[in-house]
Order: structure tokens, then sequence, then C-alpha cells
């Protein structure tokens, strides 16, 4: 097949950050997405209506006046929030969920929860408003093994949530491991998740063979090959519980290329294009619409979207870097060339 239409596809989690770095990526993703879910992880980070709204505005400001591209927004949840901020985000047309990172798990995420079961009050709130409770999957405890926390986060806690809250709509993001797959695979239809392309691209090979290559690092961890496998069965399989989260997570050149360097691909460039890849090799090109376009609108209630996007079999260059006034950000596949492009 050389080209597809699609329903224009939506990407149900991206950070695109603030400042100068929003103003260099949003476009990118505005070109192939109609509408994503705005990760609120900024420093300090989107913890209230106003400020999601504020962040919103930013976001639009930063798109060309042309644009029909529409920001979703999420709050963070921490230690401080009330479930007065739940029934607000519930009463706003603009927020879509919060998103629970567990305190120390990842990129700022110091403000996150230290003991999930302080958060018991808000999730039964959001229970019974039906706001979606986003889930960054990876306990924090030193002693277990980095390749171990979604599986272990799994086993420990979001097994008890489903439990205590068995209508909370829940998305596990960025799935990582054949036991999320499988667990997801298990749970009842609004307990769903998200799949990125790197983790459906990479092994760990992939960043850690022929020396270490940073731009391949981002959290949770790419995993083992035979988890590789269960992901592109999973976003292949055709079930709506498994639908398009990029992740794209950018981060300046210099801060990923250092002795500590920070955790995040950045996507937005050829997200689409390297999905549309994904599914061409595993022969399952026919499956991509409803991954990309239908199942993350259903599982969020929204309506589907009524254009459409069509990819033509074409190379392109992807390049070495995207200027970010005086630095750079590095973007997944730097220098290769991608077969798919956008119309
Ligand atoms: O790799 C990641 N980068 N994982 C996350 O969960 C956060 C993200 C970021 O914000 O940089
Ligand atoms: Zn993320």
């Amino acid at each position: 097949m050389n080209k597809i239409t699609i329903t224009t596809p939506d990407d149900w989690h991206i950070h695109v950050r603030s400042g100068q770095l929003l103003k260099t990526v949003i476009s990118h993703t505005a070109k192939r997405f109609k509408r994503a879910i705005i990760m609120p992880n900024l420093n300090p980070p989107v913890t209230t209506v106003s400020q999601a709204l504020q962040y919103r505005d930013e976001i639009l400001h930063a798109l060309p006046k042309t644009s029909d591209f529409n920001p979703l927004m999420t709050l963070y949840l921490t230690d401080t929030t009330s479930v007065k901020d739940i029934h607000e985000a519930a009463e706003s047309e603009h927020v879509h969920g919060f998103k629970l990172y567990p305190s120390g798990a990842t990129t700022n995420s110091q403000s996150g929860i230290s003991q999930l079961e302080k958060t018991y009050p808000l999730l039964e709130t959001m229970q019974k408003l039906a706001i979606p409770l986003l889930i960054h999957g990876e306990v924090t405890d030193s002693d277990i093994d980095i390749f171990d926390r979604e599986k272990v986060f799994i086993e420990r806690h979001l097994t008890t949530i489903i439990q205590k809250f068995p209508a909370l709509r829940i998305v596990l993001e960025h799935i990582t491991t054949k036991e999320a797959v499988h667990f997801i695979q298990t749970q009842p239809q609004h307990v769903a998740a998200t799949i990125t392309p790197q983790h459906l691209m990479f092994n760990r090979n992939a960043f850690l063979v022929g020396g270490i290559k940073p731009h391949h690092y981002c959290l949770p961890i790419i995993k083992r090959e035979i988890h590789r496998q269960a992901l592109i069965a999973a976003a292949t399989s055709g079930n709506p519980k498994f639908f398009l989260g990029t992740d794209s997570a950018p981060h300046l050149k210099h801060h990923k290329e250092s002795s500590c360097g920070c955790a995040g691909c950045f996507s937005a460039h050829a997200a689409i294009e390297f999905y549309a890849e994904i599914f061409e090799r595993a022969g399952a090109l026919s499956k991509l619409e409803g991954f990309a376009s239908h199942y993350g609108a259903d599982f969020y209630q929204l309506p589907r979207n009524t254009s459409t996007l069509s990819l033509v079999k074409e190379n392109w260059d992807i390049p070495s870097a995207y200027p970010s006034d005086e630095h750079e950000i590095i973007p997944l596949n730097a220098g290769q060339h991608c077969t798919w492009k956008i119309i």
C-alpha cells in the first residue's frame, strides 16, 4: 500500500513544555494530530483549573492562527490536591483527567504522590464524577530494579486501586511490559493503556549496545525484546483498550547528553509516521486508524474527529536537530530516514 487515509489522529499523552521549548515543538504535533492530552508536569506543576486554562492559552498562542488544534488539559495530582479541586476539574470543559506521578518517578515528579493511600478520597470523588485517572505506573522504592518498576506497581498498587474503585476510569500510561499488556487485557473496558512509538520500535539494546544512546532514554525505561513484541501485538490487535500516546518529551540536547541525562524521547516531529512504519512492519496497517484515531476518543467519551489525514509511502530525512533559541533538541531517529510522509 502506498497511501493511507485515516480519521485525523489524536495524541493521548504528550509533554509540550512551556516558553521557548513549547514554541519549538507544538507545531509538529498540531500538523499531525487534532487533539492531544497535555501532561501537567511543568515546574511548578499544573494543579488547578485556572493554571490549566492559562497553560492552554499559552499553547494556543504558540500555534499559527489558522491551526484548529485542541489541547486537552490535565491536572497534576499532589499530596495537597483537594476534593474541591476534583469537582472544579470535572466542571471544566477543558480538563480531561488527573495525572498521578509517584513522587520521584520521572521528570518533575517531585510534587507527586508520596503515599498512594492518601489519594483514596480523591479517587473516590474522581470515580463519582467520572473523571479519568492517568497513571505513571512505576514504583519508586530504591530496592526495586528499574526494569521491574512497572510490573511491581501493577502488583502492589494498581490491582488495589481497581479493586477499591471498580468504576474509576483509568489509563495506565506508556506501558512497556508483557505483564502490563496482560493486566490491561484482563481488566474491564474502562481500564486502558497508551503505547509510545519508542517502546514499539526499540528494545533495551537500542540504547545500551555499542555505546550509550541518551536520546533513547525515557521512563519507563525501554525493556527486553519479549516485551516489545507483546506491545506490538497489543497495539495492532484492534483491542480498543490500547491506544496512541506518544509521550513525546522534549529536552534540550545538553540536558540529554549529560553525565545525568534527562528521561524523554522527542517524537512529535514524526509521530504518526513512526506508528505507520510499525503497523506496516507488523502487517497491520488496517488496524492503525482504530489505535490512532478512534479508541482514545471513545475512552475519553469525546467525539471521533471528522477530518482525515493522509500518509504516503515516501522517504524523507529526519533532521539531525531542531533549533530552539540558541539550543537544540534531538529528535527520535535523528539523521535517519522515515518511510511514511504526511500530505
Ligand atoms: O521519559 C519520560 N519523560 N517519562 C516521563 O514520564 C516524563 C517525561 C518528561 O516529562 O520528560
Ligand atoms: Zn509522559
